[in-house]
């Protein structure tokens, strides 16, 4: 969607606030012995609480509130029986509907004892979400934002998911411009607009460039003691760089 008015933005705040407190209170609640399925009906009630309706369910019929994707699951995990243990890396994807407007958020946890390589590739994920969302304004190639992300994960040892994107958001949750690689294309023309909401959320693995899906149809998932981690925002592009929203 495109921000055009006051109205908007306080409403995507608003649905904003929503998704990024669950996804925190989801991390602080969440511990070993908790299947996924238990810490998804958790985030819920928290989404209940304020009116809010999980976007993947409305738009995709997804089984779940929320993806929770572990260790070899890296995205769109169905939450289920599977239980949660010690040392585990845990992506929590909140995304929610509220008055109209939809906001997306993500975050990897990793449950103690906190291995080294977990919090090092956790780190470099969130430092590329970070200097990417810092790397936009109105007008500004949508490829910054792939190459700043490339950058960052070339920097520090690691690859990118090719085919887990950014995207934009606002009305509903894959909207305009479309999908916005993680990795850089010389040969993407699109720039971003004042007012467009879109999400910053790289992909960050220590070896993979493709998620496979399960025979879930859902599950993406990297090869065996290969890892990934993402951390996303939804942001307003202005003239003067991104509102985050999340
Ligand atoms: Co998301
Ligand atoms: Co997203």
């Amino acid at each position: 969607m495109t921000v055009d008015s006051e109205e908007d933005l306080e409403g995507l705040k608003k649905c904003g606030r929503v998704v990024s407190s669950t996804l925190a209170a989801m991390g602080a609640y969440m511990e070993p012995g908790m299947t996924t399925a238990e810490l998804d009906a958790y985030g819920r009630t928290l989404l209940d609480r304020e009116g809010a309706r999980s976007a993947p369910q409305l738009t995709y019929d997804f089984p779940g509130t929320t993806c929770i994707s572990v260790n070899e699951v890296c995205a769109h995990g169905i939450p289920g029986a599977r239980v949660i243990e010690a040392g585990d890396l845990v992506n929590i994807d909140v995304s929610a509907e509220l008055d109209g407007f939809v906001t997306d958020t993500g975050g990897s946890f990793i449950v103690p004892p906190v291995k080294p390589a977990h919090a090092a590739l956790c780190k470099a994920t969130r430092i590329a979400r970070d200097k990417a969302i810092r790397a936009v304004k109105a007008g500004s190639k949508l490829n910054v934002i792939g190459r700043t992300i490339e950058q960052v994960a070339a920097k520090a040892g690691y690859t990118i998911i090719e085919n887990l994107a950014s995207h934009g958001v606002g009305r509903s949750l894959h909207e305009e411009p479309g999908s916005i690689p993680g990795y850089y294309d010389p040969t993407d023309k699109r720039r971003l607009w004042d007012g467009a909401v879109i999400t910053i959320e790289p992909f960050l693995s220590t070896g993979a460039t493709w998620a496979e899906e399960l025979e879930d149809g859902w599950s993406l998932t990297t090869p065996p003691g290969i890892f990934a981690a993402q951390y996303e925002h939804t942001l307003v592009v202005t003239k003067r760089g991104a509102i985050i929203i999340t």
